[in-house]
């Protein structure tokens, strides 16, 4: 599917960034002294050195704030028109979260939900609020991506507990001119349902909770069938950003990085292949936090600002592949933006 934000000259526009990760970082040699695992596996098969983990009492809704008022800080903006919050590991089932975390930014009173596509959940959220600015319904809109996984894999179980870490990024969009650098353009969105046993936390929802049967361990934790996601998620985020690419007019020689969903080094590099795109530019940020998820493409848009990798004027295609399953991907131009 295509959106497309723009419609004439209005389009939403990227003016204010930011990040947050909790503070507890746990190095592969901390979860290979508990799990059957290694610092050279870790390493070897994902890229991952480092992950933050949120300590106990600290939820979702603490990182989105924390990262959501960054982003404020670097538009210097006080309030926006509404808030569009991507997570898969809300504060509760119900309600949403993004309302709580409005409320803590002092924007009660403004539209705010959440938004579900697990790790592609930025991508949606980001064409949900261009949507809203391109109809009218806002002049601004604050996109946060933020996730806790450490809260829903089993961290007895290897193959997840390695992978994931928890953190939050957000952006503010503003009203402006598609022509205008950050001018967020078509954002190429998809979904196969037919992949949902994929990567899934089976109990907790009405399928489960609509038995008397009570959760195996497993149902009750985060589970990922590595390899085929791995594969599907190569594909789809190669085809998504061609994809995106032909929308911008743009050829694979011209862009200038490469922000992938940072799930494994391996799986950006092999999208980079697919692309002809040279591996010093693909933004790589998973070595210190891992997989974040929703939070994924914000914080490596900000790790990316803060080291000049993403410089104003920039060519940058973003993607994604995750639960659901889902995908996504949009070509930018990277705007001036002030760091906090
Ligand atoms: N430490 C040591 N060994 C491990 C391990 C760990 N943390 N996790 C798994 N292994 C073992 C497995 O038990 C298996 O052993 P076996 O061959 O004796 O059966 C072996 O390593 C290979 O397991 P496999 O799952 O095939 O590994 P992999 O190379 O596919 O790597 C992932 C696993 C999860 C890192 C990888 O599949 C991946 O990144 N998948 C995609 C993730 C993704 O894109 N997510 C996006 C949406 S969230």
């Amino acid at each position: 599917m295509r959106t497309s934000p723009s419609g004439g000259g209005r389009a939403a526009v990227i003016c204010g960034l930011g990040a947050w990760l909790p503070p507890r970082a746990v190095g592969n040699d901390e979860l290979a002294a508990r799990i059957d695992t290694s610092d050279e596996w870790i390493r070897s098969r994902t890229g991952i050195r480092t992950r933050h983990f949120v300590s106990p009492g600290m939820p979702t809704s603490r990182l989105a704030t924390e990262a959501g008022a960054r982003a404020l800080a670097s538009a210097g903006l006080e309030t926006v028109d509404a808030v569009v919050l991507a997570t898969t590991t809300p504060d509760r089932p119900c309600p949403a979260t993004a309302p709580l975390v409005a409320h803590r930014l002092g924007l009660t009173g403004r539209p705010a939900f959440d938004v579900s596509a697990v790790c592609t959940g930025f991508l949606y959220a980001l064409s949900t609020a261009s949507g809203l600015i391109a109809a009218g319904s806002a002049d601004s809109v604050l996109v946060i991506g933020a996730d806790a996984f450490s809260t829903i894999v089993d961290p007895e179980e290897r193959s997840t507990a390695v992978v994931f870490g928890d953190g939050a990024g957000a952006v503010v969009l503003r009203a402006g001119e598609s022509a205008e650098p950050g001018a967020v353009g078509r954002v190429e969105l998809g979904a196969d349902g037919s992949l949902t046993d994929l990567i899934t936390v089976r109990a907790g929802g009405s399928e489960t909770r609509s038995t008397d049967v009570p959760p195996t361990r497993a149902d009750a934790h985060f589970s990922m069938a590595g390899q085929e996601v791995f594969a599907h998620a190569v594909t789809r985020m190669a085809e998504a950003s061609r994809t995106a690419l032909a929308d911008a007019g743009w050829r694979t020689e011209e862009v200038d990085r490469l922000v992938g969903h940072q799930a494994n080094a391996r799986i950006l590099h092999a999208v980079g292949e697919q692309l002809d795109v040279p591996r010093d530019r693909i933004v790589i940020h998973l070595d210190k936090v891992g997989n974040t998820a929703a939070a994924s493409i914000p914080l490596a848009l900000a790790h990316g600002q803060s080291a000049g990798e993403l410089l104003p004027g920039a060519r940058v295609v973003l993607t994604a592949f995750g639960g659901g399953a889902t995908w996504g991907a949009t070509a930018l131009t990277w705007p001036s933006l002030r760091t906090v």
